[in-house]
C-alpha cells in the first residue's frame, strides 16, 4: 500500500484505521447491505470495491477478543485533486454518539488527503453531518451531472454481467 496511507485514530474504547488488513469483509458487507443505496449489494463487489479505495473502519475495542466494526467510511481519490465520500455508516446501536462526526474528521485529516480542490458526497438526508465539516449543497447543480443506475442490484442478471465483464466467474454460494 502507497506510503502513509495506513492511520489510526484513538477515542477511547474506540478506534479509526485504515489498515486493509483489518478489514472483515463479510461485516463491511453486512453494514453496507442494510443501506438505502446499496441494499442487496453481492459481496464480490464490494469486495473489490474496498481493494481500490481508502477505506477507514471503526472498531469497538471494549470487548474481549477482536476488535469488533462498528462503522465503515470509503474514500475514492487520486490524493491530489479530488475525493470521494461514500458508504459512510455507523452500526445501528451506535448511532447518535458523534462517531459518524468523528469518523468524517479523521476522513478530512487524513494526511494523504490534504489541500485537495474538491471535495464530494451524496446522501438523502444525512446534511447535518456533513455540514458541520464545510459541505455544503453543489451550488450550481446544473454543471454537474452523472448515470445513475438505481435498483442496479436487485436486477437478476446483474452479477453474471459484472462478473462477465471482469472476467470473473461466479460467485461461490457464500458470494
Ligand atoms: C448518518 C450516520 C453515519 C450518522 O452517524 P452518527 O454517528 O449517528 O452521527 P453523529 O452522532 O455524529 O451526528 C452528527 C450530527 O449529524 C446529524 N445527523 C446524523 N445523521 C443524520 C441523518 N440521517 N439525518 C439528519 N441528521 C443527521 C445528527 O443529528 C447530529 O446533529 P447535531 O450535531 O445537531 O446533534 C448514521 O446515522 C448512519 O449510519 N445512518 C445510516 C446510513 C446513512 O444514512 N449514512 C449516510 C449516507 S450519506
Amino acid at each position: 500500500m502507497r506510503y502513509g496511507l495506513i492511520q489510526t485514530w484513538r477515542r477511547g474504547a474506540f478506534e479509526i484505521s485504515t489498515d486493509p488488513k483489518r478489514l472483515p469483509l463479510p461485516r463491511v458487507h453486512a453494514l453496507l447491505a442494510a443501506t438505502y443505496w446499496a441494499e442487496a449489494i453481492p459481496l464480490a463487489v464490494v469486495r473489490r470495491a474496498l481493494k481500490h479505495s481508502l477505506n477507514f473502519g471503526l472498531y469497538d475495542t471494549s470487548h474481549s477478543g477482536d476488535a469488533v466494526l462498528t462503522g465503515f467510511a470509503r474514500i475514492i481519490s487520486d490524493y491530489a485533486t479530488f475525493a470521494y465520500v461514500c458508504d459512510v455508516v455507523i452500526a445501528p446501536e451506535h448511532r447518535g454518539q458523534r462517531l459518524g462526526s468523528w469518523l468524517m474528521e479523521c476522513i478530512l485529516a487524513h494526511p494523504q488527503l490534504q489541500q485537495l480542490r474538491r471535495w464530494y458526497l451524496a446522501t438523502l438526508d444525512a446534511q447535518p453531518l456533513y455540514a458541520q465539516f464545510g459541505f455544503i449543497p453543489v451550488p450550481e447543480p446544473e454543471r454537474h451531472m452523472e448515470i445513475r443506475r438505481p435498483g442496479l442490484y436487485r436486477d437478476a442478471e446483474f452479477i453474471s454481467r459484472w462478473l462477465a465483464a471482469r472476467g470473473e466467474a461466479q460467485p461461490d454460494a457464500h458470494d
